[in-house]
């Protein structure tokens, strides 16, 4: 959620920390600080809101030193100004941090008792007095931290940089991810790889309960019981090179037109051509023996899992429970000896998905998981992964990320009817045709870019808007309705179109938009019942649909994106994309900031 970076080296190490957190600034962006040693005294630099804010900040009072470390905050406890903004710190310690420690009242409360003055509202203050106090009372640094770690209840990434001890860093994880940067006599510490990518591309992942001292030199790693362990030094293959906006005026957009691209490559991943077939990597176990299916992710990627359900229950005949990772965790479902657990994650560091995928493990579920960030916890924790080739999203609404799993997950239902032999080898033909066809259909929609834009004039006046599909374009109503919420603030509901009738229905007035996505399939009967209710009270109806069902239609809808006719199979990955541009253009009109919208992060370590 907050990104966290820790330098110690020979250069300037402000301007490896602010290169680190640039990098981070997906992970939230309500305040952004550094702290570094300077002649044995920490130096501090904070501001709220984004990181260009801090490096203003830094023009006016820069700061040397070679050791120090920075963050870039979502804010948890106390409202994003610039006493609440990381480094957090004392004359001797400063500490960053990412995640929620839940005894913070507790500690506090006892601290407090013992003297200490507290200068912020933030549950992470507490450890910055809990280190000086042991220091106080004589441990050494390296101590000093170990005993101030074990006190901490809840989710932590810490980086503790303390004045007594210059020549050492202390990073410690339990719960959202660190990384450890090995450099030429400097070293690092990082919320992942793509932080340090600039720095060092050598890599070890501390695992759940690890702590590290690392030096100029080298580091140290010890487990929650203080053994000193081996964690593997890889070769991260994450770029350094920071992406651009190119020709365009918002990450967002970038992604929506990269999207035939990443399509492309990620099918080519999942597709062999010279025998013209799905071929997924191989599996450390026989997708024929699994007899259910339970897929677990958050946001954009739970609604990639429902389409999922859509998908493997109609390939593969097999039951898909499909679930938001916060509720799932705490329910403790119990789950077939031979399901499968599938995990949906862009980042693969959600803690909400994280949570699950262990206890599914621990339950003795085959692990399966979908993400886009290959060395990511979710990705190193699963049996077997099926990577999206979607490159570095940036905007923080998800979009190629989302078409580029919806593409994976149809490889895996194509792969799972075959092997089970519920589907024959004339349908696994038409399947993957269907899919071969995607990227340039794909490319096709986004031709209607100015069309759809046009339609977005009259969602911008709207107050509330619904999304109804039926089938697997329900997933898509959902998607499109969370994409109008995160990016334009407006009030937006997703439904299943027969659902409509009982309840939402009241909704509707002549101010209400509702955006229908009805292909012809099967079910287009059913919508236009749908759509005949929403016009005979009134309302006004934009129909994404494709050429067949525009002209059956007729003059009902106000507005129609006519997609392109393919497989009903791929619809769901085909109308994805007027339902991202309606809201991009929306949120542009609305003047919101687009590709890091209030409130949000791109990868939620906190539960
Ligand atoms: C956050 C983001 C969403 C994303 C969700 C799951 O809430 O704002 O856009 O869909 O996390 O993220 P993941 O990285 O697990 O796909």
């Amino acid at each position: 959620m907050c990104g966290i970076v820790g330098v110690i080296g020979r250069a300037n190490a402000s301007e490896c920390l602010i290169d680190g957190l640039r990098r981070l600034e997906y992970r939230g962006y309500d305040s952004a600080g550094i702290a570094t040693l300077v002649d044995g005294a920490i130096g501090r630099r904070r501001a709220p809101g984004k990181i260009v804010n801090l490096v203003e900040r830094l023009r006016i009072e820069p700061l040397g030193g070679t050791v120090g470390i920075g963050h870039t905050r979502w804010a948890t406890h106390g409202v994003p100004n610039e006493a609440n903004a990381h480094p957090h710190a004392s004359s001797k310690v400063a500490v960053v941090h990412n995640g929620i420690i839940e005894n913070f009242q507790q500690l506090r409360a006892e601290l407090e008792a013992k003297g200490h003055t507290f200068s912020s509202d933030t549950d992470t203050e507490v450890v910055v007095h809990l280190v000086t106090d042991y220091l106080d009372q004589g441990l050494p640094a390296e101590g000093a931290a170990f005993e101030a770690i074990r006190r901490l209840e809840g989710a932590f990434a810490l980086a503790i940089m303390m004045a007594p001890n210059p020549d050492m860093l202390v990073g410690a994880r339990k719960g959202p991810p660190l990384a450890v940067g090995y450099g030429d006599g400097e070293m690092y510490l990082g919320s992942d790889a793509l932080a340090l990518a600039p720095m060092t591309n050598r890599i070890a992942y501390l695992e759940d309960g690890d702590w590290v001292v690392i030096t100029r030199n080298g580091a140290t790693i010890r487990n929650q019981t203080g053994e000193v362990v081996h964690r593997k030094i890889v070769q991260s293959s994450v770029s350094g090179a920071l992406a651009g906006k190119g020709e365009y005026r918002h990450f967002m957009l970038k992604e929506i037109f990269e999207q035939p691209q990443v399509l492309g490559d990620t099918l080519r991943t999942h597709y062999n051509p010279a025998e013209q077939s799905i071929s997924l990597a191989q599996m450390p176990f026989d997708l024929r023996a699994i007899d259910r299916v339970t897929t677990v992710a958050c946001g954009t990627a739970y609604y990639a899992g429902l389409v999922a359900k859509y998908w493997i229950e109609m390939l593969a005949k097999v039951p898909v429970d499909a679930d938001v990772g916060s509720e799932f965790r705490y329910r403790e479902p119990p789950l077939s000896p031979n399901g499968l657990g599938l995990f949906v994650s862009q980042s693969g560091e959600t803690a909400d998905t994280l949570v699950p995928l262990r206890y599914c493990k621990s339950k003795g579920q085959k692990i399966l998981s979908v993400v886009n960030v290959p060395e990511s916890t979710i990705a190193r924790e699963s049996d077997a992964v099926l990577p999206t080739q979607a490159g570095p999203e940036i905007g923080v609404a998800s979009t190629k990320a989302f078409t580029t799993q919806l593409m994976a997950l149809a490889c895996l239902a194509i792969n799972f009817g075959k092997v089970r032999g519920t589907i024959d080898a004339a349908a696994e033909a038409r399947l993957s045709s269907a899919l071969l066809s995607v990227p340039s259909r794909v490319a096709d929609v986004l031709h209607l870019d100015a069309h759809i834009k046009h339609i977005a004039e009259e969602l911008a006046e709207a107050r509330d808007v619904l999304y109804l599909g039926r089938g697997s374009s329900y997933p898509i109503a959902l998607e499109g309705a969370l994409k109008l919420k995160e990016i334009s603030y407006i009030h937006a509901e997703g439904y299943a179109a027969g659902e409509m009738k009982h309840g939402p229905i009241a909704l509707i007035d002549e101010n209400v938009p509702v955006v229908v996505i009805a292909p012809s399939d099967f079910l287009f009967d059913k919508s236009l019942s749908n759509l005949e209710q929403v016009i005979a009270r009134g309302g006004r109806v934009i129909l994404i649909s494709d050429e067949q069902g525009v002209k059956r239609a007729g003059r009902l809808a106000s507005h129609s994106i006519c997609l392109p006719t393919v497989d009903p199979f791929v619809v769901p990955i085909i109308a994805s994309i007027p339902v991202q541009l309606l809201a991009y253009h929306t949120a542009v009109l609305r003047g919101t900031d687009v590709d890091q919208p209030r409130n949000l992060a791109k990868s939620v370590t906190v539960e």
